[in-house]
């Protein structure tokens, strides 16, 4: 078939050092002409230069490629927010990506700061169905009388039925196809009565069409205390945006820490790229000094690879990875030779 078509947005900070070894394990299981990478310098210093984090002619050439693996967004020299929103959010709301989707398993010989034997004697093994498009992220809100005692700010969370239904679809289709087939609702109906009745009454219709799905409901503080008391309990957790971006990091922690977590950022569509990005940031304090863990970006290329139907390949890496966290001494290794371990037991 035709190569993978891969554009490659490294980004900030450690994005572009744990980028190049995701690229590195692409190569080594798609081979030299399963795959074509094109790299996008965006970032701190494109906005630096131009005033803009992402010009509409990038995001024209961006949405022409198969897929988008992208690494870290965020720097010390620009305000927050700026590309946060101007790159990344831009990225995932102008490719609709409403599926955030972000796995969290315990590895084999990964040690989690629980008590694992004793919380979750099956392992931890879990996937976060986070929406990506609406909440509090769309940027609705304002701020008044700004620097007086009167200042009010408002960030207005916007829950659709339409973004609602279509992820709550994909997620229960993904418990579906999950061995235990359960899924639990995660919100704060107790005190976000509007967004919360939405969420739960979707969640109540749209599982009539999979009656093979047992479903349950928790608030997201007390959603918390089972994360961090019986994670084992966990299949599909489905929430909203900016739970959805609490709860991953904490997903992360409990399975081995940011360093190992993955992400996609998907729409259905194929004409459309998904986008493929570990869950941490870009970590500008070990920016350019080969620390960073590149097999969260790894794990994402494995994800990228599944979401293009190559299974087969996305498994591979999976193993390589798995295989690489199990024997993993107490000694340190640079980014490099993290990924050159993988990528020869993929050869
Ligand atoms: C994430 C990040 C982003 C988010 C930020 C950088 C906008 O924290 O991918 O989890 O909040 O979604
Ligand atoms: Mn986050």
């Amino acid at each position: 078939g035709a190569p993978l078509d891969v554009a490659v947005i490294g980004g900030d900070g450690i994005g572009p050092e744990v980028t190049a070894e995701a690229v590195k394990a692409l190569r080594a299981v798609l081979g030299q002409d399963g795959l074509t990478t094109t790299a996008y310098p965006l970032g701190a210093r494109v906005w630096h230069e131009t005033g803009e984090a992402l010009p509409d002619g990038t995001l024209d050439d961006l949405r022409r490629h198969g897929a988008i693996l992208l690494g870290a967004i965020g720097d010390p020299s620009v305000p927050s927010g700026v590309l946060e929103r101007g790159l990344l959010l831009r990225l995932r709301f102008e490719l609709d990506h409403y599926v955030n989707l972000r796995p969290s398993r315990l590895f084999p010989g990964v040690r989690s700061p629980l008590d694992v034997a004793r919380v979750a004697p099956d392992g931890i093994d879990f996937v976060v169905v986070r929406e990506g498009t609406e909440g509090p992220y769309t940027g609705n809100g304002g701020a008044l009388r700004v620097g007086t005692p009167a200042e009010v700010a408002t960030e207005v969370s916007v829950n659709t039925r339409f973004g609602i239904e279509r992820l709550v679809r994909d997620a229960f289709a993904r418990a579906q196809a999950r061995p235990r087939r359960h899924l639990t609702l995660v919100h704060k109906h107790n005190v976000l009565s509007y967004a919360g009745h939405l969420w739960r009454r979707t969640v109540e219709e749209v599982g009539a069409e999979f009656p093979d799905v047992s479903t349950d409901y928790l608030h997201v503080d007390a959603a918390m205390i089972f994360l961090a008391t019986d994670p084992g309990r966990f299949d599909v957790i489905c929430t909203d945006n900016l739970f959805g971006d609490i709860v991953t990091d904490l997903a992360a922690a409990v399975t081995g820490g940011i360093g190992l977590a993955a992400s996609a950022n998907i729409n259905p569509d194929p004409a459309v790229p998904s986008m493929f990005e570990p869950v941490h940031g870009s970590a500008p304090d070990i920016a350019g000094q080969g620390k960073a863990d590149p097999t969260a970006a790894i794990l994402s290329a494995a994800m990228l690879l599944a979401d293009s139907g190559r299974s087969a390949e996305a498994a591979r890496i999976e193993e390589a990875v798995a295989a690489d966290l199990t024997s993993r001494g107490a000694g340190s290794r640079s980014t490099s030779e993290i990924g050159d371990a993988v990528v020869r037991r993929l050869a």
